[in-house]
């Protein structure tokens, strides 16, 4: 793809498995990458050449300052910034006030303050920043709230950003995976991916979950000059989740003459 060689990526929630994917995208492409993760312990096994770990909490602006400098610092440029980091956390309609501020402040507000802190070098670069929608920001889903509400949230900031950034050159764009193979599916399983492949089926029109490189092989192109003319919209690398709306992949026709 056109424009990714020699570039520098900012990569908050690297160490996790889509993160992870996302990284050895930029690496497969010629980018360096800057991991900026609270798992020290698992973004640390990510550090080699081209990539800098940094361990950091988006809910800290001076964690955030150090992300920037330590871009700027180990590669003197920064041109893409991927908001991969997310909390579940999540307690539905019981959910309490910190909890919500908890939530909003790791899913939206610390990826806004790190574009702030990131926004002169993207400006330089005519960068791309590529935000982490999800399916549930179109769905009411049984007993969450927080997290659904912060992803609405995430594509409503997504349109915002591209408005106000368009004058710098930096496009915003947001990808909306559906289910996608990750470590809350490998824990809950056992790291049964047939067992998980088999649960999403129904709510796919490809019956699996997604695997974290097709997440990472769309922001790969949002983060392209193949993308150059996208901006405030955001690809739903969801397996035809959305398409579905009620409906589910099995006919519901021939249920009536059961
Ligand atoms: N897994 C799915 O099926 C799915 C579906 C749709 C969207 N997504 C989105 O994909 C992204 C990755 O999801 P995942 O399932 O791999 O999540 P995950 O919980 O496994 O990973 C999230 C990452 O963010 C990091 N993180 C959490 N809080 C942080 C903080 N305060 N500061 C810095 N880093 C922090 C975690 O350490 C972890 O590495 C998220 O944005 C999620 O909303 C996932």
């Amino acid at each position: 793809m056109r424009g990714l060689k020699d570039k520098v990526a900012i990569v908050p929630g690297g160490a996790t498995k889509i993160g992870v994917a996302v990284v050895e995208a930029f690496k497969s492409h010629g980018v360096k990458v800057i991991v900026a993760d609270i798992d020290a312990e698992n973004g640390a096994k990510l550090a080699g050449d081209d990539v800098v770990f940094v361990p950091a909490d988006l809910r800290s602006d001076a964690d955030i300052a150090r992300v920037v400098q330590t871009a700027k610092d180990s590669f003197g440029r920064i041109d893409f910034l991927v908001n991969v980091a997310a909390t579940y956390l999540d307690n539905g309609a019981e959910s309490t006030r910190s909890e919500w501020l908890e939530a909003l402040d790791v899913n939206l507000v610390g990826s806004v303050m790190l574009m702030q802190a990131a926004r002169e070098e993207l400006r330089k670069t005519r960068g791309a920043i590529v935000n982490f929608g999800s399916i549930s920001a179109r769905v009411a889903q049984t007993g969450r709230w927080l997290y659904p509400v912060s992803k609405a949230a995430i594509l409503q900031l997504t349109r915002n950003q591209a408005m106000d950034l368009a004058p710098d050159g930096i496009r915003v764009n947001a990808v909306s995976p559906g289910w996608t193979w990750s470590n809350i599916m490998d824990s809950l399983t056992g790291g049964d991916r047939a067992k998980t492949d088999a649960v999403g089926a129904d709510f796919h029109l490809f019956p699996r979950v997604g695997d974290p490189e097709e997440v990472a092989s769309t922001i790969m192109f949002l983060c392209s000059d193949e993308s150059s003319f996208v901006t405030g919209t955001d690809i739903r690398v969801d397996g035809g989740y959305t398409a579905m709306g009620p409906e589910r992949a099995e006919p519901a026709i021939p249920r009536l003459m059961d």
